[in-house]
């Protein structure tokens, strides 16, 4: 019995042995070397390390690195990051024997440098829209403790350019600034990135960077092609805007009647086919859309106009609707200018022709019943004003007389003869 629980004591010892070695191998490597990191382009980040000395034979080295919450486990000895520099960013690198390891090593640490100048004097709300697929937009706005005369630079860089550019095109737009460039999708890898980094020539102010995804876009505006009444409906036809490929786009279209209410947005995607179209209409190679609104009335005026957005099916929606269309309009009804100047002239017109009759009536009057001559009147017109000349010729009369009595008779006399003329 001894000899047996001898045994199995031996044989428990070996079994131990042989897993404590087996705990060596997995256990914690020593960490990695020679850690260096470097920035490339505006803010592509490399970090490189060496493997670490003195490794067992039987460890295969897996590197798991840390980027915040973003960890990648590889047997590369580097990763290579795009991270907007606007902090400092920090890489951890443990190493360890086995993919699905628990026994790393100590993590090591390599962070980039924060960029230098006052954090307030960075720009803010630093964004960019990629337009028509054709353009980049990028607008900011000054930080607080930037100077108020800054130059501000905007460069930018992604995968098929050799070194970053400088955009030229600056603008404002209220409070803010904005820099545009061509960006055309050809010359970019589809859902590729595009590195910005905005700071002054003075260099004075702190760099602020930004990583956009090429994955959204702002469509420019369709054209409205057609609007007309068919029977009970109202029909609309539009081109898509230029660059999208077939079904890439969603659309919204709005019609509002006469009476300025809104009367309905549709979103529509359907392709238009061409038994749609109405005959006056030639054919046409650029993308049709159609629509068709039933329950219209003729004797309403419709107005029409149509967005577009880029469909969640090619791209990232950030519902990123382009500007409307230019309006279209069908309908009887007088446009509204048309009413107020009606509206204005007739009482004008009324006064006019009420002023007209008035004169009219008067000259009428006047020869239908010619003035009875009133004796009175007449009288007074012979006398009475001569009366009042007679009064004051009398009164310088008297005044004539009393001083010389010879004159006088003269003086009447012609005074006679000037009113009987
Ligand atoms: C450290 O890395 C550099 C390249 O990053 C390399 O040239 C050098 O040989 C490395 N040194 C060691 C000791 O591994
Ligand atoms: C959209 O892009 C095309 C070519 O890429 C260009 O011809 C057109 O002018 C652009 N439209 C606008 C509004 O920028
Ligand atoms: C910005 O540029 C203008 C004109 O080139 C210059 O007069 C001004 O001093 C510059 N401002 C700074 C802060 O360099």
């Amino acid at each position: 019995m001894e000899g047996l629980a001898i045994l199995c004591l031996l044989w428990a010892a070996a079994a131990l042995g042989a897993a404590a070695t087996e705990i060596a191998a997995e256990a914690h490597p020593p960490p990695v070397t020679n850690f260096s990191i470097s920035v490339k382009n505006l803010c592509t980040i490399h970090w490189q390390w060496s493997p670490p000395e003195g490794v067992n034979a039987t460890c295969n080295l897996w590197y798991d690195s840390h980027l915040g919450e973003d960890q990648e486990i590889s047997l590369n000895n580097f990763r290579v990051e795009e991270v907007a520099l606007n902090e400092r960013i920090c890489l951890q690198v443990r190493t360890q024997c086995s993919v699905t390891s628990t026994n790393a090593s100590d993590a090591v640490e390599m962070c980039t440098a924060p960029p230098e100048g006052d954090p307030e004097s960075a720009v803010t709300r630093l964004q960019c829209i990629w337009y028509n697929l054709s353009q980049m937009n990028c607008t900011w706005l000054p930080g607080k403790k930037a100077p108020s005369d800054t130059n501000y630079t905007l460069y930018y860089w992604y995968s098929t350019l050799e070194k970053s550019l400088q955009c030229t095109n600056y603008y404002t737009e209220g409070l803010l600034i904005g820099c545009s460039f061509d960006l055309l999708k050809e010359k970019v890898s589809s859902f590729g990135k595009i590195q910005i980094m905005v700071t002054d020539t003075a260099g004075t102010i702190r760099p602020s960077y930004n990583i956009t995804f090429l994955n959204s876009v702002k469509p420019d505006h369709p054209i409205i092609t057609a609007l007309a009444f068919q029977n009970d409906s109202l029909y609309v036809e539009w081109e898509s805007p230029e660059n999208f490929e077939n079904n890439c786009l969603v659309y919204q279209v709005e019609v509002t009647d006469s009476k300025a209410e809104f009367y309905g947005a549709e979103e529509s995607k359907s392709q238009c086919h061409i038994s749609q179209m109405p005959q006056e209409l030639p054919g046409n190679s650029k993308d049709k859309n159609c629509l068709v609104i039933s329950n219209v009335e003729r004797d309403t005026l419709y107005t029409v106009r149509v967005r577009a957005k880029a469909s969640k099916y090619c791209f990232e929606d950030r519902d990123l609707w382009s500007v409307w269309s230019p309006e279209k309009s069908i309908g009887q009804k007088p446009d509204p200018t048309f009413y107020t100047i009606t509206l204005l002239s007739i009482p004008v017109a009324i006064s006019i022709s009420t002023l007209l009759l008035l004169l009219y009536l008067k000259r009428l009057k006047i020869i239908i019943f010619p003035p009875i001559p009133d004796p009175g009147k007449i009288f007074k017109e012979m006398f009475g004003d001569q009366n009042d000349d007679t009064l004051h010729w009398k009164k310088y009369d008297i005044c004539e007389k009393q001083i010389k009595e010879e004159t006088d008779s003269v003086v009447l006399v012609e005074n006679l003869k000037k009113t009987s003329q």
